[in-house]
């Protein structure tokens, strides 16, 4: 049985400006006090470097990176430019980019072979559709994704899954305990069956309107590790009680 650290992630997608890195402040202070949570931030690219400056102490992190090294790929960013600004994880594969840059599960893939090596923490983000879901096909999408996603590991950088069910994302819709328990479920068998041991401690959050009324309860629910927060992580007001809700469970 492995004792997994909870982490809470923020991803303030085409969020933020410079005033609002003074909610790092008071998230960083609330991370201190959460004994046995990790916590992280992930702005916008162009706040990346100033947010590191003031991270005090909580990881920052970018919201996606380019499979590639360098090279002719406008308007994009590497792992490598990322490590550079002070970026100590990525989200790749979130459903947002999958939808308005078509990634497909072998991008999203190439990107987090790219990150892990190097040496970003990489949240890998799977979830199903609205229609998946009420069709009950909602675990084979997922086990899907997982499978033609997830890279071979064998670094040093963590892989983190995010399961996060786009028909509960920025809808105030969240999945119930059940719902996650089922799916998180589902993919810590399959993390296990294909890493062994290693998948054991592959920590898996949750996404999906998480704020401070059901962060508890999905906290509690097995092989819920932590989560990655949209709407909720913008400020410090409703972003801290997420963390303390974490440092609780
Ligand atoms: P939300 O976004 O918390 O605003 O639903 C979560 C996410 O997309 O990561």
């Amino acid at each position: 049985m492995h004792v997994r650290r909870k982490l809470v992630a923020g991803n303030w997608k085409m969020n933020g400006s410079r005033a609002a890195l003074a909610e790092l402040g008071p998230i960083a202070a609330a991370a201190r006090a959460a004994a046995g949570v990790d916590v992280a931030v992930c702005p916008p690219f162009t706040l990346i470097s100033l947010a590191v400056a003031r991270a005090g102490g909580i990881a920052i992190g970018a919201q996606d990176c380019h499979a590639a090294a360098s090279g002719p790929h406008t308007g994009n960013v590497s792992a490598g430019m990322l490590v550079e600004a002070g970026a100590k994880l990525v989200i790749v594969g979130h459903s947002e980019r999958r939808a308005d840059q078509c990634e497909s599960d072998a991008v999203v893939r190439g990107k987090a072979v790219t990150a892990l090596a190097a040496g970003l923490q990489t949240i890998l983000c799977v979830g199903e559709v609205e229609e998946e879901r009420v069709a009950g096909t909602h675990c084979e999408k997922v086990l899907y994704q997982l499978e033609h996603s997830l890279p071979e590991l064998g670094g040093e950088a963590e892989l983190v899954v995010a399961y996060e069910p786009v028909w509960a994302i920025g809808t105030g819709r969240t999945a119930t305990p059940d719902d996650a328990i089922e799916m998180h479920g589902v993919i810590r068998e399959h993390l296990l069956a294909r890493f062994g041991d290693t998948g054991g401690r592959i920590r898996i959050l949750y996404g999906g309107s998480v704020n401070a009324s059901n962060a508890a309860a999905l906290f509690a629910c097995d092989n819920v590790d932590g989560a990655l927060v949209g709407g909720a992580s913008l400020t410090a007001e409703a972003f801290v009680p997420i963390v303390e809700a974490a440092a609780k469970s």
